[in-house]
């Protein structure tokens, strides 16, 4: 007897795939031994990341600079890539700033969506299109929404072989089809008791299910990303969303294709969690050791200002040069924590001992923390 087929596969991917599943899924496709030590691995190092991001006094140190590492990389998986000098330049001349250069804007854009996604949550409690469509904007910064069922659209193939260009994937269209398929993954995100019992694989199930509705002309790619974020935060694994996860993506960015095709063309659900949940694992040791490296970093710098300087306030003095790599003398005024005068001395006298070096770009003076720099970067 032939096996009976658990999931449906796409018979064509230049034609809109219109019966694509709706979830959940079976779950004898995810009841495996692989899947379930991986998700324990996973589980294991995200936890231990929550755990240290709890014990932080200020965690507003890390979600700004950390945050902005996920925003640029997310970026550039889609081909998006800004520099960290323009980028760190930009986030401390606040977006208020119309200097930076399009993609960086962009990068700060991501960041903005990832954080009002965040306090959407943190207030309705739920997911619902509302929330999507607002990442979408967002990320865009367009004003229209869920895409109209003439908008022709698909996933070009990647490369420069023949077949570079032409559709990897066709989304279902359709009058109501992508609005239906879309509350179906909302109710799935929403709902306490349908399988998967873990979050994590839940998240796996919806960032697969989110590309393939593929709900917005463009943008989908980075709003599936921010989305993950959420489904963690939302569920309490995390309280900030502060998980480094599309630095894995970017770094097999061929796996990530493959195995989203792998599941469209084959029912491979097994090769796609797996991939998620490595991604997961690895990225939240990543992120632990960035965390710790800018707790003792500041600790560091913390001791040198109590020692050799006589600043007031050295404790929140070391925790604001670690809010963001290029600090500006408004950075600590706009906090109230000095005057501007104190602000520019202490920052003067920062730069004298060698903790921050001072830069002038285009007549304006920024202050560097090359540990933060330097903590970011890898
Ligand atoms: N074969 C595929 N099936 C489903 N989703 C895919 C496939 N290939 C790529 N994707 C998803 O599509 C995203 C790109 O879609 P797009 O709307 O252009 O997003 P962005 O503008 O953020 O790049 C990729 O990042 C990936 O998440
Ligand atoms: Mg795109």
């Amino acid at each position: 007897m032939p096996k009976k087929q658990l999931y449906p596969v796409n018979p064509d991917r230049t034609e809109p795939w219109n019966d694509l599943p709706d979830l959940p899924i079976d779950p004898a496709l995810y009841r495996d031994v692989e899947i379930y030590e991986q998700l324990g691995q996973a589980k294991e190092a995200l936890a231990l990341l929550a755990g240290r991001s709890i014990a932080i006094p200020n965690p507003a140190m890390l979600i700004n600079s950390i945050t902005l590492q996920e925003a640029k990389v997310s970026s550039a998986i889609e081909n998006v890539f800004t520099t960290d000098d323009e980028l760190y330049k930009a986030v401390s001349d606040s977006k208020s700033d119309g200097e930076a250069p399009g993609p960086t804007k962009e990068v700060l854009r991501y960041r903005e969506a990832l954080w009002e996604g965040y306090h959407y949550l943190k207030e309705h409690g739920r997911f619902d299109r509302d929330y999507f469509i607002k990442l979408y904007r967002i990320i865009q910064e367009s004003g229209d929404g869920i895409r109209p069922p003439f908008a022709r659209t698909f996933i070009p193939m990647g490369g420069t072989g023949p077949n570079a260009g032409k559709p990897a994937y066709t989304p279902p269209r359709g009058k109501g089809i992508v609005e239906a398929k879309l509350d179906n993954l909302i109710e799935f995100l929403n709902s306490e008791e349908s399988q998967p019992d873990d979050v994590l694989l839940k998240m796996c199930i919806a960032h697969y299910q989110f590309e393939v509705i593929h709900p917005f002309r463009d943008g989908n790619g980075r709003a599936g990303r921010i989305m993950n974020l959420h489904i963690i935060t939302r569920n309490h694994r995390l309280e900030l969303p502060i998980l480094y996860l599309s630095r894995y993506i970017l770094e097999h960015k061929q796996d990530y294709y493959e195995y989203l095709s792998g599941v469209s063309q084959r029912g491979d659900w097994k090769s796609w969690i797996l991939y998620m949940l490595r991604a997961v694992e690895w990225t939240s040791q990543l992120t632990l050791r960035k965390v710790n490296d800018i707790i003792v970093s500041k600790e560091e710098i913390l001791q040198v200002l109590r020692e050799q300087t006589d600043v007031r306030r050295p404790e929140d003095l070391a925790e604001a040069i670690f809010t963001q790599p290029y600090i500006k003398v408004n950075h600590l005024t706009d906090r109230g924590l000095y005057a501007e005068n104190t602000a520019r001395n202490y920052l003067n006298e920062l730069a004298e001992l060698q903790i921050l070096e001072k830069k002038v770009i285009r007549g304006k003076h920024y202050y560097i923390n090359p540990a933060l720099v330097e903590i970011l970067s890898y």
